[in-house]
């Protein structure tokens, strides 16, 4: 897979997305299994919801949020890797209310239905601000009325006043589009594509967001 975007990090490939759960747990010292728990018990799931995965990664929250479903719900990941895409057909092998489907987030496309939340996960802040944009839009197109949209991500800061702690890794692993990811306004942002409703709430001392918003009648 080439990369559409060579400043991004998140268009993962190689070991990186053989072993990024992995990496992941060990980066964050095992942390991460606790905050990921915390945030997905947050979005409010109830157990019918049909639910879109952008950039849904190897199956990990989609399996958290079936914790939270009943054999009505149904859960649909987007993702373009295929190293990600088989680690979430594996995991999920046993779950027929579970599925994902070989799709770009950052371009028009259209589904079969209408969902109830679309959640993403640590991917928005990785491409530049039109591709955002653009993803954004897609959410919206593919919400139901009130449907939420759920991201989950770096919070709005401005990096040279986070402490060394944060500062130090986000400055040696993120890119470019991260560092202006955090400094724009995003509830205002989602506000002009007709989200409202806004709630959130804070992780690692408000260095992490899940930043719920509503779909409203235009
Ligand atoms: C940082 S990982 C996050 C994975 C998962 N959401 C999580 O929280 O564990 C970013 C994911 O987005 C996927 N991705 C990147 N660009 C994408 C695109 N244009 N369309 C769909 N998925 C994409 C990557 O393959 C990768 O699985």
């Amino acid at each position: 897979m080439n990369k559409l975007y060579p400043d991004s990090k998140v268009e993962i490939q190689g070991f990186t997305a053989k072993f990024y759960d992995n990496m992941i747990n060990l980066l964050s010292f095992g942390s991460y299994t606790r905050f990921i728990n915390n945030a997905i018990n947050s979005m409010n799931i109830t157990s019918n919801d049909k639910i879109l995965d952008f950039g849904a990664g190897t199956g990990r929250n989609a399996l958290l949020m079936n914790n939270c479903l009943s054999e009505e719900g149904e859960i649909l990941g987007l993702e373009i890797s295929e190293l990600m895409i088989a680690q979430f057909k594996y995991k999920t092998k046993t779950l027929n209310n579970l599925d994902i489907k070989n799709q770009r987030i950052d371009q028009p496309f259209e589904l079969e239905k209408k969902y109830d939340k679309v959640f993403i996960s640590f991917v928005l802040h990785g491409f530049p601000f039109d591709v955002q944009k653009q993803i954004i839009q897609n959410a919206y197109n593919a919400l139901k009325k009130d449907g939420e949209f759920i991201i989950l991500d770096f919070n709005e800061f401005i990096t040279d006043k986070t402490p060394l702690y944060f500062r130090i890794p986000f400055k040696i692993v993120e890119c470019k589009y991260a560092f202006e990811y955090v400094e724009r306004d995003w509830k205002q942002i989602l506000s002009e594509f007709g989200f409202g409703d806004f709630q959130e709430k804070s992780f690692l001392k408000k260095h992490l967001r899940l930043l719920k918003a509503k779909k409203l009648n235009k």
